[in-house]
């Protein structure tokens, strides 16, 4: 059976880089207490030129320059994504024009923090019914956009990014083995960021007092580890392995307190959880692929290894996906 293989993978940072003393200036906050309560000291903030697309398409360049496939190979973009610059056309539409994917179709999904793992997931069926078919898949976010920069309780949290993976078919046991997404939208309502305001009268019965992220960080913090230990434990019965099968696990970096957590229910050591969310803060979507692409690039996914990704997001929507490098 074929599956889908990741064969290149690319991230794009934008240059400004926001420390914790940054926001000392900005909001009525200290180093100690962004470091201790999440484990974050800087983050990036996109600036002229640096839109959702434009991050995600250098993404995009970059895995297709490590799979060696040119842009008008790829057959579909799927990209994760809560802000992109338009509401339409798609983020993925306009990472198709800028890489000159002229053969593509295009589309994003929203699925909050798990954007990435759903395009992964629905990539490899693709792949299933047709293994010739290379696939981008990409996350992309600029939080910056939706942040409320008063706001405290979630200015620090997070930052912008893009990430990217090309993946194709491949019938020799490598690619995703497993993967199992679920949702909740009964819980929406504790991490949840409203659109912009209705221009029709009749719709505009909810007040909104911004297009901001807003959370309930404790309900946020103790759904999420659970969710995602009970994901991981699904997708390993569902191949007969056992977590120390695993190589690496990628998960979502939102808070280094959730990953430390994490570990200690999976009994997994923290070295082998990749961590750069002390970099990058919480890029929603693109925090898989960017640490995806950092973890490849340094050599600690070789062909062969197990990697686990693992997410948790606003919907709430969360999932895990078993991958044989
Ligand atoms: N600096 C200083 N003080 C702050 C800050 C800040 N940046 N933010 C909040 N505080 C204050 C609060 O006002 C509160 O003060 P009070 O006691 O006088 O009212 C105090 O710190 C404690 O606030 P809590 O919200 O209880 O702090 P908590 O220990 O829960 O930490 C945090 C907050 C870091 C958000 C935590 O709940 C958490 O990690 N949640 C997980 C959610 C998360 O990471 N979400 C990211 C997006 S969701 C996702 O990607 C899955």
């Amino acid at each position: 059976m074929s599956r889908a293989v990741i064969l290149g993978t690319g991230s794009c940072l934008p240059k400004r880089i926001l420390t914790n003393e940054d926001l000392e200036k900005m909001v009525d906050t200290s180093d100690e207490w962004i470091t201790t309560r999440t484990g974050i000291k800087t983050r990036h903030i996109a600036g002229a030129g640096e839109e959702t697309s434009k991050l995600a398409s250098v993404a995009a360049r970059r895995a297709l320059d490590m799979a060696g496939v040119t842009p008008a190979e790829v057959d579909m973009i799927v990209l994760g994504t809560i802000s992109c610059e338009k509401a339409m056309p798609s983020c993925a539409c306009l990472v198709q024009k800028e890489i000159e994917a002229v053969n593509a179709f295009a589309f994003d999904i929203n699925a909050a923090c798990s954007g990435f793992l759903y395009g992964l997931d629905l990539a490899d069926k693709y792949i299933r019914n047709n293994p010739d078919m290379k696939i981008l898949v990409i996350g992309a976010e600029n939080l910056s956009a939706r942040t409320n920069w008063q706001d405290r309780n979630t200015c620090v949290l997070f930052g912008d990014g893009a990430g990217a993976c090309l993946v194709t078919g491949n019938d020799q046991g490598r690619g995703v083995l497993a993967s199992q997404l679920y949702a909740d939208g009964r819980l929406w309502e504790l991490l949840h960021m409203d659109s912009a305001p209705s221009l029709n009268p009749d719709l505009c019965s909810q007040p909104s007092d911004g297009p901001f992220i807003k959370m309930v960080g404790k309900d946020v913090f103790r759904y999420a580890v659970r969710a995602m230990a009970d994901a991981i434990t699904a997708v390993l019965q569902k191949e007969g392995l056992h977590i120390a099968d695993i190589t690496l696990v990628v998960p979502h970096q939102a808070n280094i307190r959730i990953l430390k957590s994490l570990a200690d229910h999976l009994g997994v050591p923290l070295e082998k959880i990749y961590i750069n969310v002390h970099k990058y803060g919480n890029t929603s979507a693109a925090t898989v692929p960017i640490a995806m692409d950092e973890a490849n690039r340094e050599g600690r996914l070789l062909q062969g290894d197990l990697l686990l990704i693992c997410t948790f997001g606003g919907g709430f929507t969360w999932g895990a996906a078993l991958v044989r490098w």
